[in-house]
């Protein structure tokens, strides 16, 4: 795997986040101790005005970046980087009171009131124009400045607007992708139920929620029509910075595994993926190491959505947030944990928000590197410095890429589909958690998968599990049976294949478009349990003659025509003697099937099997332990995460350490908390 920088102007890593010094333009003695921090901290970039517009543009028209350029350079002079903000995500208050419609309108079409962020129409005219002067300001002045590494479209761009600006897009995107045919869309959409009929697009409003929100082709293209909302929006600013000069790389910053919009779709247009992770550690419900592998997930995810490209953690909280119902402070060590888990999962940055605490509004207790104190010798500020001295260590993993062979198929038409079904229940869909459990017992085995889209390419892969694939796009049929037909390993789970895109159902049975046949069976029913109901399988092991059983929870599917092979039956309840986990051969490959759900440990054996036809060599990692690799060029660096409270030992492991610059010959100490990085 060829390492890929995505920066030239820089060497090792990004460490720094988010600034605010508009907040102290009366402060210049607070600014200059600032920069002096920030240098004791090894911190080598800030990221400037994110919500700068009101100091940018004063009045209308009136538009000074003097002061941000003054900083720009001053930060420079310290070797300190830019990444420069588009200030779109917060209006200042003239514009909202000349154009109204800058505004964004909740769902029941009700105009908002000025204030807050994001709290746009993106499809306003007015608001958009009144951003491409400022973009257009920005990228004369600072395009091709030395100091900046790339640009910052708005932020944390979400939500859906019920304006009838947006009502009337929504009507022309509809038009686009049905052809203009009605008729088509009442097709897609089953809307003689309830006579639920339309005659013409102009009649469609969006799913207010005191109007139509019961015809879920509707929810869900009001879904994709607001991710391309966002896009086009995301798309103007960026095509706007171009225009003016602009030629450094563009990022917009990504939130978890949002719901509002398909990032999948988004990331295409972006060069650099970025994300922000606030992880909720020491919680009530689960431990700390359980916590960390959702955070892993979501980096896998946000990797995976460039292949063969790092990407950046672009915010994450020095000790503490402000916006939970609890907020509690990071423990001492956790800070090095988090930010490192970034790099070992591909982020070639470890960005904050935020450098200093502002003194007022709804953030002045979240997080910072510099507090209220005002010093450079707090826990955090220590922490910080000395992560960033760790980076510092680490810097030759720059540029550095994965290179997995198991991937997890998690797509946002089947998140949405699967929320809006009428179905199941409602606490326990888990469609998310689901992923993330399957992407957790391959990571106890020491082996990261990747998490991939249906419209990616598979060709790397060797092993993909599709859990709960309860939507299937067009084409993802032949796609999966090609997959299969040339020696993948393929798991299905229940609830797979039931609706086409428009939510509209297969026919003759699920899982549809000719799965059935791949699988070698039918399902005929889904089953709802209760928390109370005991329902278990057995297992048969491979010699035939024994079995051990595993408890189901939540789903189970009654499976039909079965021609596969059957490697575990139902024991209990009214489904016991049927099929509950199969494998079928299909060409080169194999279908597995998994139609209950169960714990991932239960079923260890299938991974195992997978593993091992994949000629994938694995082995179990203690409890807690994340292991992580990158590649560049012929160099292999292995990550080893301990995610829990306690000191643990791992044997077999060779190297050279480079965090503490020592060889380890077969046995690896971690403190609790600890990293380490092995190269190869
Ligand atoms: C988000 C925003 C930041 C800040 C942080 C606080 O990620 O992008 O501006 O509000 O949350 O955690
Ligand atoms: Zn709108």
């Amino acid at each position: 795997m060829e390492r890929n920088r995505l920066f030239t102007k820089i060497s090792g890593i990004l460490h720094g986040g988010d600034y605010n010094p508009e907040q102290w333009l009366d402060r210049p003695d607070i600014l200059d101790k600032d920069i002096a921090y920030m240098r004791d901290a090894h911190i080598n970039t800030v990221t400037l005005g994110v919500f700068s517009w009101a100091v940018h543009e004063p009045t209308e028209g009136n538009i000074n970046l003097d002061w941000l350029a003054a900083i720009i350079e001053k930060l420079y002079s310290n070797n300190i980087y830019t990444v420069l903000a588009t200030p779109s995500g917060a209006r200042p208050a003239w514009l909202d009171e000349k154009y109204p419609s800058a505004m964004r309108s909740d769902e029941m079409g009700v105009r908002n009131h000025h204030g807050l962020r994001h709290n746009h129409c993106m499809q306003s005219p007015e608001y958009r124009e009144k951003v491409r002067i400022i973009d257009t300001a920005l990228a004369k002045r600072f395009a091709g400045n030395p100091a900046i590494l790339m640009w910052h479209i708005s932020n944390e761009l979400g939500g859906y607007c019920y304006c009838d600006t947006c009502r009337k897009k929504f009507q022309e995107w509809l038009a686009d992708r049905y052809d203009n045919d009605i008729e088509k869309l009442n097709k897609a959409w089953w809307t003689t139920f309830w006579s639920h009929k339309f005659n013409s697009f102009d009649q469609i409003d969006p799913p207010y929620s005191n109007g139509e929100n019961c015809v879920l082709g509707l929810n869900l293209d009001w879904k994709r029509f607001n991710t391309w909302s966002a896009t086009d929006f995301m798309k103007f600013e960026i095509d706007t910075l171009r225009e003016n000069g602009a030629t450094e790389p563009t990022t917009t910053n990504f939130m978890e595994m949002f719901m509002d919009y398909d990032y999948h779709y988004m990331s295409k247009f972006i060069d650099v993926i970025s994300w922000d992770n606030y992880p909720e550690l020491h919680n009530n419900w689960q431990s700390d190491a359980d916590t960390m592998l959702e955070r892993s997930f979501n980096h896998a995810l946000f990797r995976s959505m460039k292949p063969g490209q790092p990407f950046m953690m672009m915010e994450s909280a020095p000790g503490v947030v402000n916006w939970r119902p609890y907020n509690k402070y990071r423990r001492p060590g956790v800070h090095k944990l988090i930010s490192m888990q970034a790099i070992a999962t591909g982020s070639d940055t470890v960005q904050y928000f935020q450098i200093r605490k502002g003194r007022g509004s709804s953030e002045q207790y979240h997080g910072a590197v510099i507090d209220h104190i005002g010093t450079n010798d707090t826990r955090i500020f220590k922490e910080v410095a000395s992560l960033g001295d760790d980076l510092n260590h680490i810097s030759e993993i720059t540029g550095s890429v994965s290179d997995n062979k198991v991937a997890i198929l998690f797509d946002w038409d089947n998140r949405w589909a699967i929320d809006d079904a009428w179905a199941l229940a409602k606490d326990t869909k888990n469609y998310d958690k689901t992923c993330m459990e399957i992407y957790n017992e391959f990571m106890s085995f020491g082996i990261e998968p990747d998490i991939i889209s249906s419209d990616m390419d598979w060709s790397n892969y060797k092993i993909i599990c599709a859990p709960m694939l309860y939507l299937l796009h067009d084409g993802i049929g032949d796609k999966i049976a090609d997959f299969i037909g040339e020696g993948g390993q393929f798991m299905a789970t229940y609830f797979t294949g039931y609706v086409d895109k428009s939510c509209l159902n297969w026919l003759g049975g699920f899982p549809g478009d000719g799965l059935h046949n791949i699988f070698g069976l039918r399902s005929e029913e889904i089953d709802t349990l209760y928390p109370e109901d005991v329902v278990n399988i057995r297992i048969r092991h491979k010699t035939g003659f024994t079995y051990h059983s595993a408890a189901v929870r939540d789903y189970q599917e009654l499976l039909r025509d079965v021609t596969a092979d059957v490697l575990a039956r139902y024991d209990n309840d009214y489904m016991a003697g049927t099929p509950a986990i199969t494998r079928n051969q299909f060409e080169k490959g194999y279908a597995y099937y998994v139609a209950c759900r169960t714990n991932q440990d239960d079923i260890e054996f299938l991974y195992r099997e997978m593993l091992d036809r994949a000629e994938i060599p694995y082995s179990k990692l203690p409890a807690g332990i994340e292991k992580h690799t990158r590649f560049a060029n012929d160099i292999r660096y292995d990550f080893y995460l301990n995610c829990t409270d306690k000191p643990v030992c791992i044997s077999k492991i060779n190297g050279f350490e480079l965090i503490s610059c020592t060889s380890v010959d077969g046995k690896l100490h971690l403190d609790k908390y600890g990293v380490a990085v092995i190269k190869n």
